[in-house]
């Protein structure tokens, strides 16, 4: 089938590569001329595993290949994607400039009838609202095409993007049309395989759907950063807790682990923008803003407690942070607990040795040169001359460190860590001073 889509973000790339894997023609389209170039040279400006192989793929058998024309896209397929970002302002609401912008591209250019099919997070009504901007603008040149658009949202999570798109948990397909819903089955066959995945349902709950997952999850993790800090007050241990409850099955042992709160581009945007989109409607949500509340104040936690153990002056202090990406096997950095701590240890006059396995980039490109922030190139390093060490993302190479170098390396033995990842009876042993997320120990701020 012939196949367009709108955005080379992670959506939108990793889905046109799937596509292509299967034996779609696809042609991605973005706006940016400068990625696109770098896209036909195979150069994927993300690090997502496996991706650029199945881009170099689908572009050696001819059906993969990136344009900035608009028109071109539009013309070449039936089925149009819609897969560009959709941001959130100020206010929270989910800014729809982008996904309207090729709405209107989609309007100015089709010859022939289309299905036009949103894929980014949009709010409830989005998908109605492009097809009635579609036909108004059809409408008012005389121009007698047919469009029908569909919701479809996508559930891919950084670093398994590629393993998530190629086998879905499930496939919502948003529309009131039963050809459309023989069209996308078409689309999706090769993926909905061993047992139906399809779930149609009509546009707007499609589109809740996609935000209520992202909040449920987003709840799940904030809720255990709430019994996290319940059980420093209380001096229990919360992993413990995390295995109790999470041997209910009604509870499952999936996303519930504490830590230094969630970021990437997904849960912060969706939690503030369907908080907005229920205000619109004359709904305060009470629980989202409550999920979005606790998950601030637990990203300045390591910051709050770096300052609580070492005072408030840090201007004699280098504190070694180890992993800077939201989370592990991505390179981004939007929204990661890591600015938190790293903003934080520099408003007081501190010091970073900072190292990630794929983010050192994305940090430099963030803050630019400067004396206070060192990337270094193993963990090791950024341990040379540091004070304290802290842990910001779970990635692998952490889990199991030498702990003699640590202590070694530190002017003082001391680890804070936002993921939980040693054990404290352990830390104790090798005295190492070891706060974690929720293990029976609370620093209160210094004065
Ligand atoms: C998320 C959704 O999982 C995905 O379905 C959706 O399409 C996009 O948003 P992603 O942003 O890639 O995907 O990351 P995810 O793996 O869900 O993690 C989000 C954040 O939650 C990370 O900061 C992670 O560290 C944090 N997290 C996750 C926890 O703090 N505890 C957990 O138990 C799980």
């Amino acid at each position: 089938m012939n196949i367009s889509i709108f955005g080379s973000g992670y959506v939108g790339l990793v889905q046109a590569a799937i596509f292509a894997d299967v034996g779609h023609r696809v042609i991605c389209m973005d706006v940016d001329a400068g990625r696109v170039d770098r896209l036909r040279d195979c150069d994927v400006p993300f690090f997502e595993p496996g991706l650029a192989q199945m881009i170099r793929n689908g572009m050696d058998s001819k059906l993969l290949s990136f344009t900035t024309d608009a028109k071109e896209a539009v013309q070449a397929s039936d089925y149009l994607f819609i897969c560009v970002g959709t941001p959130a302002g100020s206010d929270g609401a989910a800014d729809l400039s982008y996904v309207m912008q090729v709405a209107s591209s989609i309007a100015r250019y089709m010859s022939s009838r289309k299905v036009v099919i949103t894929k980014s997070t949009v709010p409830v009504g989005t998908t109605d609202q492009v097809e009635a901007h579609i036909n108004e603008a059809l409408q008012s040149q005389g121009r007698n095409l047919q469009v029908e658009v569909a919701s479809n949202p996508e559930f891919l999570k950084e670093g398994s993007a590629v393993a998530d798109c190629q086998s879905p948990d499930r496939i919502i397909i948003g529309t009131g049309s039963a050809r459309v819903l023989e069209e996308m089955r078409g689309i999706y066959r090769a993926f909905n395989r061993n047992h139906e995945k399809i779930m149609p349902m009509d546009t707007r709950s499609a589109e809740l759907t996609k935000y209520a997952s992202n909040a449920m999850l987003a709840t799940k993790i904030s809720f255990m950063n709430e019994m996290a800090t319940i059980a420093e007050a209380v001096r229990a241990d919360i992993e413990h807790v995390r295995r109790g409850i999470g041997a209910d099955p009604r509870i499952g042992y999936h996303f519930i682990y504490p830590g230094c709160g969630y970021g990437g581009s997904c849960f912060p945007k969706d939690v503030r923008a369907l908080k907005h989109l229920a205000e619109q409607h004359g709904h305060r949500a009470t629980i989202l803003t409550a999920v979005h509340d606790t998950n601030q104040r637990q990203k300045n936690k390591l910051a709050e407690r770096v300052m609580a153990r070492l005072g408030s002056d840090l201007s004699d202090k280098t504190i070694a942070v180890w992993g800077l990406s939201f989370k592990p096997n991505t390179d981004d950095m939007r929204e990661a607990p890591s600015r938190y701590l790293i903003e934080g240890i520099w408003s007081y006059g501190g010091r970073v040795r900072a190292f990630d396995p794929q983010a050192n980039g994305a940090c430099r490109e963030l803050y630019g040169e400067r004396g206070d922030l060192a990337l270094c190139g193993s963990k090791e390093e950024a341990l040379q001359g540091a004070d304290a060490l802290v842990i910001c993302t779970e990635w692998k190479a952490f889990w199991s460190p030498d702990f003699e170098l640590i202590k070694r390396e530190l002017s003082l033995p001391l680890i804070f860590d936002g993921r939980n990842l040693y054990n404290p009876a352990q830390m104790e042993e090798l005295g190492i001073e070891y706060y974690g997320i929720g293990r029976g120990l609370t620093l209160v701020a210094a004065a």
